[in-house]
């Protein structure tokens, strides 16, 4: 139908007869003369319309915003100062000879234009095939197909063979709930979709694959954030008779090279490593953003003996934690900004916000101001300045907590604070963390439960741990996390059989479970299991920090909405009962949850 796409015309084309399809973006009546933006894939052509060809004329005056044609016409340079310089076809139009409308189109309810105009993310997705007509949209896709291209360029090269596995399956444990599906062909029954492929990537290298991947679809019903989806999509790695040095290199060889395809960026060789117990004491996160200068420092040390309860019980509380974080310049905070920020970690579950504002370090306490102040000893204060290293004019925040409330809270204040007061590098900084923790102690179901998945390998000489000190015992996991985001994990995996069931049972699991819910595992680790590890990366994660878009919904073309619905086909909706019968389920809709 089309000769050229509207973007790629230029003056090359100068008195070159051309046909062109594609959407009205704008019309304009110009004393007699009317023009239209024609927008495609590639981007935006001029049309003229002039009185003399009156046949087009005519119809053009009936053209709106969105209507789809077809147009011939020939290419000329536009008169002198009408170029536009920020079109990639700014110097030519196209001369309308003949036009055909295939489709007239209501007003879209939105802008569709570079900028989304404040436009509702609902309304937005409701009508996503308008949302994706904009340029920013069809930008990210590209860049997500450019993604996925390199991606499987490089894992081609380096002998990784793509294997698909089933959608329709059993429970893996990757902590969230399942998404169920019910069968028909087993009343009562259901599949789950697959929260990750884990143990199928591990089954192939028990069938000899020896080096796999998958770009595969995710399904996780957990609570939704801005890089959380419902559905999402990994790209899924498993490699044979292998340990985590060479997962790591290879893995960081590709994501350099993504890097440097999409964007041109150089990224250090190798990645920064750091422990998790020391990303947790430095950063309070295991996925720290390394553009942000600032660091936690420990002072409950300091504070056991002080009269401020607030300080001394969580310093004297083995679980506790009392740190600080330095805001240089931070003086000049005021009262207000602090109450914000203060309001900021309650949410984290921080009680307080304390503080010292530092005006004259060299004299001692009164050129301090704080509301702490009076309840520290003098020795306190010189401790917390000189492991602070505080600067006249800098303010120290204190948390005093468990220590699981106050990495989070202070975490999250410093990335907040190094973003406001200016202090982010620019750039990307990625990190790998390592020797995390095996196990986590869940205080409320009174139970360990993996910081990963249960199949993660514990570290050769920590395996006797596994008995004695569970909580000691660390994993061979690692996480890449690239500017406070945590775009891959994984592991070497158990591939003993005995250390398998050691990990289930140290888990509840017991023998009756873990036959029901992997018996298959267990009984395939009896016949000849390769040493074995791999990673998962989120590719929505990835392509969302690659396009510096907000959110990974961004970067799909049909997400769900925060409460894991989509505005467009109105899914989930309600079945037949006709359906229901057949399946064998009866519905019962809590009385609050009904819907009219
Ligand atoms: P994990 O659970 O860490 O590991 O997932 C791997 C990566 O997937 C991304 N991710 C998500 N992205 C969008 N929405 C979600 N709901 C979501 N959940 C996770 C993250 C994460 O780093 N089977 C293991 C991998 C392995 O051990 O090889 C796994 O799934 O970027
Ligand atoms: P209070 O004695 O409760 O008035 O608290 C004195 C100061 O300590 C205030 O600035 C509070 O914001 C702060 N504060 C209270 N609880 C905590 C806490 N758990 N961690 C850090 N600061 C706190």
């Amino acid at each position: 139908m089309r000769s050229h796409y509207c973007g790629e015309l230029n003056a090359s084309h100068i008195d070159q007869d051309v046909e062109l399809c594609g959407w009205v973006h704008r019309r304009r009546d110009h004393g007699g003369v009317i023009f239209v933006d024609l927008r495609d894939r590639e981007g935006l052509a001029q049309i003229v319309f002039d009185p003399d060809t009156p046949e087009v004329f005519e119809s053009a005056e009936h053209l709106r915003s969105e209507y789809v044609l077809r147009v011939r016409g020939r290419v000329r340079r536009r008169p002198e100062g009408t170029e536009n310089p920020n079109l990639k076809t700014g110097e030519i139009e196209v001369l309308c000879s003949e036009l055909e409308v295939f489709n007239r189109a209501e007003t879209p309810p939105f802008v569709l234009d570079e900028h989304d105009h404040g436009a509702s993310e609902e309304l937005r997705l409701r009508y996503r095939y308008l949302d994706l007509r904009r340029p920013e949209m069809l930008e990210r896709m590209r860049t997500r197909a450019r993604v996925t291209r390199t991606l499987r360029a490089y894992l081609d090269a380096t002998g990784f063979i793509e294997i698909e596995t089933p959608m329709l399956t059993k429970a893996t444990p990757e902590g969230a709930r399942d998404y169920l599906v019910p069968s028909r062909t087993h009343p009562g029954r259901f599949f789950a979709l697959p929260q990750s492929p884990q143990l199928f990537k591990q089954l192939l290298m028990m069938s000899g694959m020896d080096r796999y991947y998958q770009i595969v679809r995710c399904f996780r019903d957990e609570d939704l954030r801005a890089d959380r989806q419902p559905e999402f999509t990994q790209l899924d790695v498993e490699a044979s008779f292998i340990e985590e040095g060479e997962v790591m290199r290879l893995m960081e060889v590709m994501i350099r090279l993504l890097m440097e395809e999409i964007l041109g960026v150089e990224l250090p060789d190798p990645f920064p490593r750091i422990t998790y117990a020391e990303a947790m004491r430095r950063y309070g996160t295991d996925r720290p953003d390394l553009r942000v200068p600032l660091e936690l420092v420990d002072v409950g040390d300091l504070m056991q003996g002080v009269e401020f309860k607030v300080f001394a019980g969580p310093a004297l509380d083995p679980q506790g934690r009392v740190a600080a974080l330095c805001v240089p310049q931070g003086s000049g905070l005021t009262r207000k900004e602090i109450d914000e920020y203060t309001k900021f970690v309650g949410v984290y579950g921080a009680k307080g916000l304390a503080y010292i504002k530092v005006n004259e370090r060299a004299r001692g306490r009164e050129g301090l101001q704080s509301p702490i102040l009076k309840f520290l000893p003098d020795e306190a204060i010189e401790g917390i300045l000189a492991r602070t290293g505080a600067a006249d004019g800098d303010l120290i925040f204190f948390g005093a907590d468990k220590a699981s409330v106050v990495n989070e809270a202070l975490g999250a204040l410093r990335v907040r604070v190094g973003k406001e007061r200016g202090l982010m590098e620019e750039g990307w900084r990625p990190v790998w963390v390592v020797d995390f923790p095996m196990f986590e102690w869940d205080a409320q179901e009174k139970r360990w439960t993996p910081l990963h998945h249960p199949f993660t390998a514990p570290r050769e000489e920590d395996i006797a741990l596994l008995k004695s000190d569970p909580g000691a015992c660390l994993s061979r996991a690692y996480d890449m996390v690239l500017n406070g985001s945590e775009i891959g994990g994984g592991s070497i995996r158990i591939h003993r059989r005995e250390v398998q069931q050691q990990v289930f049972e140290l888990l509840g699991i017991g023998d009756e479970e873990a036959e029901e819910k992997f018996g298959f595992l267990l009984t395939a680790l009896k016949y000849g299991c390769p040493p074995h590890g791999g990673i998962a990366f989120g590719l929505d994660r990835l392509v969302m920090l690659l396009t510096g878009a907000g959110s990974i919904r961004e970067v799909m073309a049909f997400p769900k909405t925060q409460t894991a619905a989509c505005p467009l086909t109105s899914a989930p909706s309600e079945v037949s009962s006709a359906q229901l019968r057949e399946l064998s389920i009866r519905v019962r809709v809590p009385q609050s949850d009904q819907q009219g």
